[in-house]
């Protein structure tokens, strides 16, 4: 809304002036209705609309063993199968996942290390690091089945290395479960921790926080470990896996309410590298593939599988994974993954 003011009498310069001001006023009238042209609508396509609001895989966990030496009684990834993809078809799963630009593997379980003594788990880790080139390649293992000689030969392709660890007393580790026969599982604790500083790998310690371990201060031994992460999980239910009817493990009796799981991590506030996982956070906040590479979606409570991303490819298999993409952010699922941007003092 412009107002201007003209002389009215048809002079030479009054009439010059009127059609300077209507050119203007028509030139500002199109600027003014200007819009941002929009992309040509295409054809309504409920499923290519699905696919396109597919979240990106940036962050991938890779069960690919249920197979396990330990009895842990709270497991939620239990032995339903004993399900191993050849080496071939697992690689070529990650590549398409690369593809749909995934930027960190975590291997996890079962137990990564049983399977070929530790050779399939270190090819996969070679392969993500070398040919594709991810940023960050990491493991989750309960440590029993480490070697030396693996961090000898493949070392160098891993950013971090995480040990599951429930409690600091290893009768409690034995109520647990989390023991192969009388085995220590704090030596090997220990021994892979010395293994990671020497062969330069990050290392990362997971606790389950359950009725056996909550009362424990875990303080000083974290200190003196001095992981670059402390993840500390409120222990979870999954129905078939560790809860109903039809689950090979019954957590009932390790689950901790809220309030316990908050006492347990005010009790540990001085750690800083603690990394605290309710049951609100946890539940779909990652994106799991299992042996078969299914995406697994955990929102009802249970683990439910998509179709393999073999079969379909990573954006339709994605859709059905129940993938939080803000929970995994809110929880900080994204953070410093590459041991090369990592200020650690080897
Ligand atoms: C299923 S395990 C597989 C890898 C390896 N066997 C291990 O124990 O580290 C992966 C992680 O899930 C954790 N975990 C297992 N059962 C859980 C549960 N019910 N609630 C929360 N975390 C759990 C384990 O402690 C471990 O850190
Ligand atoms: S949590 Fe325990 S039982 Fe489950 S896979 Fe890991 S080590 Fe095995």
């Amino acid at each position: 809304p412009c107002h201007v003011s003209v002389q009215t009498s048809p002079t030479w310069t009054g009439m010059l002036l009127q059609l300077c001001i209507s050119t203007l006023s028509y030139v500002l009238s199109k600027v003014c209705s200007y819009r941002t042209p929009r992309p040509p609508v295409s054809p309504p396509d409920r499923k290519l609309g699905e696919l396109q609001t597919a979240p990106t895989p940036t962050s991938v966990n890779y069960h690919f063993t249920r197979k396990c030496n330990y009895k842990c009684g709270f497991c939620f990834h239990t032995a339903k199968t004993s399900f191993v993809l050849p080496l071939e078809e697992a690689k070529r799963g990650l590549k398409l996942l690369k593809e749909s630009r995934m930027e960190k593997i975590n291997f996890s379980g079962g137990e990564p290390y049983l399977e070929d003594k530790g050779e399939f788990l270190g090819k996969l880790v070679q392969y993500c690091k070398v040919d594709l080139q991810l940023p960050s390649v990491s493991i989750v293992s309960n440590g029993s089945m480490i070697t030396e000689r693996w961090f000898q030969k493949y070392g160098d392709y891993l950013d971090i290395l995480a040990i599951s660890c429930d409690s600091f007393d290893e009768s409690t580790n034995q109520l647990i479960g989390r023991a192969q026969g009388r085995k220590s599982h704090l030596d090997n604790l220990y021994k892979i921790r010395n293994w990671c500083q020497q062969y330069k790998v990050a290392f990362k310690i997971n606790s389950v926080i359950n009725t056996f371990n909550v009362d424990e201060d875990m303080t000083e031994h974290i200190t003196e470990l001095n992981p670059v992460r402390w993840k500390v999980f409120q222990c979870l239910l999954i129905d078939g896996e560790n809860a109903g009817e039809t689950a090979l493990r019954e957590a009932e009796r390790f689950i901790i309410s809220d309030q316990m799981f908050q006492e347990f991590l005010e009790r540990h506030s001085s750690v800083s590298c603690l990394v605290p996982e309710s049951n609100e956070k946890m539940r779909n906040s990652y994106l799991i593939l299992d042996e078969y590479m299914r995406f697994l979606d955990c929102r009802q409570g249970r683990k439910d599988p998509s179709k393999s991303i073999l079969d379909v490819g990573v954006k339709e298999a994605i859709c059905f994974s129940g993938f939080d993409e803000k929970m995994f952010l809110k929880r900080g699922g994204k953070y410093v993954w590459s041991k090369a941007d990592m200020k650690l003092d080897w």
